[in-house]
Formats: C-alpha cells, sequence, structure tokens
C-alpha cells in the first residue's frame, strides 16, 4: 500500500521506517529541511536504538520530502504525527496538526484516502480534523472529482528507547473511525503486523512468546479515549508503588518485597511497579494533564488522575527532602545528579525528574552537577542556562560532593566501580532514586545508603 507519514519525530519515524519495512511504498514529509537531509543520508535525528539499522534494512521502500505534493498524491494512507505541545492550561496546543491537515486536504487526490490521527490528540480531535480536512478541501479550485477521505485514529503505545521492538511486536493495535471503508484499509495495512507474517530483523529478533497480535478495531472516540486512559493508568500505577513506598518507609516496611508481592498477582501485575523518583517523560505528564483539561470542558472532576500527579511531583520533593533530613544544610553543598534523561536509552529530557530535582537544590543553595552517558549533549543546547552544571565527567560528578543521587537507571550506572568513587565523596551519601542498588553493598563499601522509602 501507499503510506505517507507528517511529522518524523519518534512516533511519525518510527511509524514510517516500519510500515516501510514491512514493505509498504512510504513517504515521510517533515518541514525540517536538516532533518529531512539527515535521513536522506541514514542518520536518525533522535536517539533510539536500531532506528538506523531498521532505516538501512527500509531504505528501498522509503523517501524523506518537505513537500507535501510528493508524499499525500496517490496515499491510501497519510498518517499525522506532529507533535502536540501541552498549551499554558494543560491542554494540547493542536496548532501544528491544524496546518498539517489543511496541508493534507490541499493535496489529496486518490480515490479514497484514509487520513489517520497518530498524534496524542485530546478526545473528539478526529471530528475536529475532518472539519478542517473538508473545508480545505471544499476550497481548493483543483478539486478532483473522484476524491474521497476519512479520518481514523490509531493509537501509539511505544516506549522511547525500545520503539522498535514495540512497533513491531505490539501488545495490540488500536484503530478507531466511525467509517468501516477506512477501518477495514487500516486492518489491511497492518495484516504482517497481526499476523506477525514479516521477516523480523536480525538486530531485533521475534521473542519467543510473540503470538497474533490483537486487534481492537472501534469508533473513534474510544479509540482516541484508550492512548489516554492506557497512559494515565501507567501513571496511577507508579504513582500509587511510590504512595506506598512512602508508608512503607513510615511503618518499617521494605518497599521492593511490597511491590514484589503485590506484583505477583496477576490482576496487579508486577511491571510499572517500580518505586523511584517517579515518571517523567512527553507522555505521561501531558496525557493526564490533557485527560483532566478535556474532562473539565465536560464539568467532570478526575481526582484519581489529579491524585497520581501530585503523588509524582511530591516525590521529586521528598528526593531533596531525604537529602535536606540527612545533610541538614544544603546551602554550599555539593550534590551530584546521576542521570539527566527521564529514562535510561533515550537522550529524552521532557519532564525529566533530574530538572526538577537541580532545580529544587538550586533554589535551595546547594551547587549541582549533573551527568548522563547520553543526553549531557542535549541539556547543554536545551538548558544553556544549566550547562556549567553538567560534568562531562563521573569524577566530576564525585569529586568533593556531598552527596549523589541515582536519577535514572542507566546501564552504566547500575555497574558504576562504586569503591572507586567513594573516596573521592566528602560525604559518601547516595540516594538511591531508583531503588536499584543493593543498601548492604553499598554500605560495606562505606557509604550512607537511603532509599526514596526510608
Ligand atoms: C510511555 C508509555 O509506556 C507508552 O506506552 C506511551 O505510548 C508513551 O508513554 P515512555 O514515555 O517512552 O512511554 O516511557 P516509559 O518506559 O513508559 O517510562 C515512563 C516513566 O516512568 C519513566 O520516567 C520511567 O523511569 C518511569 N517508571 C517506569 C517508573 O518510575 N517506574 C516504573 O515501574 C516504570
Amino acid at each position: 500500500m501507499r503510506v505517507c507519514v507528517v511529522g518524523t519525530g519518534y512516533v511519525g519515524l518510527t511509524t514510517g521506517v516500519s510500515l516501510a519495512f514491512l514493505g509498504h511504498e512510504v513517504t515521510c514529509i517533515d518541514l525540517d529541511q536538516e532533518k529531512v537531509d539527515m535521513l536522506r543520508g541514514g542518520k536518525c535525528p533522535i536517539y533510539e536504538p536500531g532506528m538506523e539499522e531498521l532505516l538501512a534494512e527500509a531504505s528501498p521502500n522509503l523517501t524523506f520530502t518537505t513537500s507535501y505534493a510528493d508524499g499525500v498524491p496517490g496515499a491510501d494512507v497519510v498518517f499525522v504525527a506532529v507533535q502536540t505541545p501541552s498549551a499554558a492550561d494543560g491542554s494540547p496546543d493542536l496548532r501544528y496538526l491544524r496546518s498539517a491537515a489543511e496541508s493534507v486536504a490541499k493535496n489529496l487526490d486518490n480515490e479514497f484516502t484514509v487520513v489517520v490521527n497518530k498524534s496524542t490528540v485530546p478526545i473528539g480531535s478526529g471530528n475536529w480534523v475532518d472539519a478542517i480536512l473538508r473545508d480545505s478541501f471544499a476550497v481548493r479550485a483543483d478539486k478532483p472529482e473522484q476524491c474521497e477521505f476519512s479520518v481514523a485514529s490509531n493509537p501509539e503505545f511505544l516506549r522511547e528507547g525500545n520503539a522498535i521492538h514495540d512497533t513491531l511486536f505490539p501488545d495490540r493495535i488500536v484503530i478507531g473511525s466511525d467509517n468501516p471503508r477506512a477501518l477495514e484499509v487500516l486492518n489491511h495495512l497492518y495484516r504482517p503486523l497481526i499476523n506477525q507474517t514479516f521477516t523480523p530483523p536480525a538486530f531485533q529478533p521475534r521473542p519467543d512468546d510473540t503470538t497474533a497480535v490483537p486487534l481492537v478495531s472501534t469508533d473513534l472516540a474510544s479509540a482516541e479515549l484508550i492512548k489516554y486512559a492506557a497512559n494515565a493508568f501507567l501513571a496511577l500505577k507508579i504513582s500509587y508503588v511510590n504512595e506506598i513506598g512512602q508508608l512503607a518507609g513510615k511503618v518499617g516496611a521494605d518497599i521492593t518485597e511490597v511491590a514484589r508481592g503485590i506484583g505477583l498477582d496477576q490482576r496487579i501485575g508486577s511491571r510499572f511497579l517500580e518505586p523511584g523518583v517517579g515518571w517523567g517523560g512527553s507522555c505521561f505528564g501531558k496525557d493526564t494533564k490533557a485527560l483532566i483539561a478535556t474532562a473539565s470542558e465536560y464539568n467532570y472532576d478526575m481526582p484519581i488522575v489529579k491524585a497520581a500527579r501530585d503523588v509524582n511531583q511530591r516525590q521529586r520533593e521528598i528526593a531533596v527532602e531525604r537529602l535536606q533530613s540527612e545533610l541538614r544544610i544544603l546551602k554550599g553543598r555539593k550534590i551530584g545528579l546521576l542521570g539527566i534523561a527521564f529514562k535510561p536509552n533515550t537522550d529524552d529530557l521532557r519532564d525529566s525528574p533530574a530538572l526538577d530535582i537541580a532545580g529544587l537544590l538550586l533554589a535551595r543553595g546547594a551547587r549541582v552537577k549533573l551527568h548522563d552517558p547520553i543526553a549531557g549533549e542535549r541539556f547543554r543546547r536545551e538548558y544553556p542556562e544549566m550547562a556549567p552544571h553538567l560534568s562531562e565527567t563521573l569524577d566530576g560528578v564525585f569529586d568533593d560532593c556531598d552527596a549523589v543521587v541515582l536519577v535514572t537507571k542507566w546501564a552504566q550506572y547500575l555497574e558504576l566501580d562504586w569503591a572507586k568513587f567513594v573516596g573521592l565523596m566528602r560525604t559518601p551519601i547516595v540516594l538511591d532514586g531508583r531503588n536499584v542498588l543493593d543498601g548492604d553493598r553499598m554500605a560495606r563499601l562505606g557509604f550512607r545508603y537511603l532509599s526514596m522509602a526510608d
């Protein structure tokens, strides 16, 4: 099938490259010439393991362009995967989506095209995009005679850092439209994924337990809500275990044991029950906020989702309070933060706990040094005012340091030669913000080991 993808961010690029890999003929459009040039040269503008390899494998079926006229005409499916940043009131800013929809409408010419909202958009946006498409199409002087189109939603559930795996071997595929013909087209598009009939790339073999992928084929509004409800639920799980973690600390229970004990109940499940400084990233914060904003348009309060957000914010503050209660005075103390990215295997800094924790420490007069194996460069670029606080080396973090906080669960930090660093520190305090270090071992090495849930 002929596919066009508008926007080559995380979601758009992964969608385009994967569909080309599965054998569809894909054109990716991005207005950013620099990005398009990079991608044409086989380079990936984002850090995502495996993406460049997949790009190379898919390249015979893949074209990159800055022009809608190169991609939309003749396409059976047009994916719109542009950014939807949060506006000041928490609702997503749909400016880019509007202009993308207008440009798509100006170039449609196929007998039937499905326009898929791949960006995470508020519930109801499908209808809104449909209206924009129809209005922009209606005023075209060069309207083709036989040209129908329909809007669908096809939410993305990929995790950054695992984008290729999650796209090729998803837990489910969700498609939503109020037009049965559009659902039929998408069903056809995803057949190789649903039936798992493709040969996986060498670097990403098919997991042993993969079977056919369930397809949820539903109406537009339900598909849109599924995305938000899923992300909010995952965020709730983490906030819940963090709330229980605080109580565990107070009653003298071990949150690791508690999380294991409850997670083994299959109705609860052990994934996304890892306690720590909490969630960050581009999705959970934005989506929970947008869900609350949508509900308030209907005069409905969402206390559970709001509480999940509050608990998450509080964890960041608790990290700083743990240090303060240990060191008493934070002013003038040197605190090292290990990890700036919101999670390992990405250089994404959006809503990263490290940024908030650094800000809170600086506001209390502490000296802060941040380190990250991958995200340092991006941090310097996106937060130039914070650049003096970046340390290229681990020695620069530990040297004369009063406490270090493990903020991101990078493998490099888990395998660190802690014995080497204990001697460099002024006071060898380590706060385990991801609950991943062996506290007894750290104590034997001479550290004062603090967890988030003491
Ligand atoms: C998430 C969803 O997983 C994905 O399905 C959705 O489409 C987009 O949002 P992502 O933001 O890439 O993906 O990251 P994810 O791996 O889900 O982690 C989110 C955050 O939660 C990270 O900051 C991570 O450190 C934190 N986390 C995760 C925990 O604190 N505890 C856990 O048990 C799991």
